[in-house]
């Protein structure tokens, strides 16, 4: 276990700001999740915790050591890939004992700890197999297992399910978190699938462009976005937006109800115009039009509407989130 500090971490490329002054602690046993689009530079933050690029600027801090200085190895850190990159020719035994054997650790020793690893995640009949013969779940708790053995201080997972189907996917994340827990391990793990982010996370990091928009647990993140990036980016559909007054009013698909359906407390109205109704089975999404402007609304009772009509819709005001026209930062009204 680890504390881990990113102090105005910056990594430039020539003119591409890949990460722009990060600031980020992480708790000793932390599981923290960055989550960010394609390019908003998650895999260059994880290379720069794990040595393998060296930081135009700031100070990455463990336990109260500034570590930039220190080679990967000696990091007590860790890296699972996406593509996990398992050696084809070794067994799985061999596998995971690389890091070890590289060492030059005594042999008795070595499957000690390769046993404990794989014990942990349940490939312990595995061990003599070569990674053509096991499925990709499996290679995946290979390469896991593989970044475990050394007991690292702190694991980092570059998007290591995003190899595997739906079904097994999800299985994965839940193995993936019980394990973390058990261990305790401080991790960052990167993802670009928020379900995965929410379910995984006791944080997350939202990044966009090579710095952090905002970081708390997945409840105030969903809730409270910071501004109108986070808030358009996580849901799915994401926060619908509409102009009143100067201002810009957020508010999610699932709090936007037919008026008679709400409750007495104080709301915001809308004239809301159903262009079209795709029902899902266990709720439906009506897609419309309030003045100019596309808003979604995510209906989980059984409600009537017609595509074409006009009704009156309504959302608590509580549930109503106000950002600022031109910068989206958020409003407190
Ligand atoms: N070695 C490099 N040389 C030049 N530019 C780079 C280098 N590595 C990354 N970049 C650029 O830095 C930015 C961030 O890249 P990074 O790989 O960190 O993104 P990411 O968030 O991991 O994206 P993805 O979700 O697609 O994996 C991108 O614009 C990328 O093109
Ligand atoms: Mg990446």
């Amino acid at each position: 276990m680890a504390f881990v500090e990113l102090r105005g971490i910056k990594k430039y490329f020539g003119t591409v700001k890949a990460v722009d002054g990060v600031d980020v602690e992480i708790k000793d046993g932390e599981f923290l999740v960055l989550l960010g689009p394609s390019g908003s530079g998650k895999t260059t933050l994880m290379r720069l915790c794990a040595g393998l690029e060296k930081p135009t600027a700031g100070e990455l801090v463990i336990d109260g050591e500034v570590v930039n200085d220190v080679p990967p190895r000696e990091r007590g850190i860790a890296m699972v890939f996406q593509s996990y990159a398992l050696y084809p020719h070794k067994t799985v035994f061999k596998n995971i004992a690389f890091p070890l054997t590289v060492e030059g650790m005594d042999r008795s020793e070595i499957r000690e700890k390769v046993e404990w690893a794989a014990g942990l995640l349940g490939i312990g009949r595995l061990l003599e197999r070569m990674p053509s013969q096991i499925s990709g779940g499996e290679k995946q708790r290979v390469a896991i297992a593989r970044a475990l053995v050394r007991k690292p201080k702190v694991l980092l997972m570059d998007e290591p399910l995003s190899n595997l189907d739906a079904k097994v996917r999800h299985t994965a994340r839940v193995e993936l978190k019980k394990f973390q827990q058990e261990i305790g391990v401080t991790t960052i793990y990167v993802t670009h699938d928020q379900a995965e982010a929410m379910g995984l996370g006791d944080r997350i990091a939202v990044m966009s462009e090579g710095r952090v928009r905002q970081i708390g647990i997945p409840e105030d993140i969903y809730h409270d976005p910071a501004d109108t990036f986070v808030a358009g980016f996580i849901g799915n559909p994401p926060m619908n937006f509409v102009e009143q007054n100067g201002v810009i009013v957020g508010f999610r698909p699932e709090v936007f109800l037919p008026a008679e359906l709400a409750s007495t407390e104080d709301q915001t109205k809308f004239r809301f115009k159903v262009v079209r109704v795709e029902n899902l089975g266990s709720f439906k999404l009506a897609y419309g039009t309030i003045g100019e402007t596309g808003v979604i609304a995510n209906l989980q009772l059984r409600v009537p509407l017609e595509e074409g009509r006009e009704y009156d819709f309504s959302i608590r005001s509580k549930d109503v989130r106000y950002y600022h026209r031109e910068t989206g930062v958020r409003i407190n009204k």
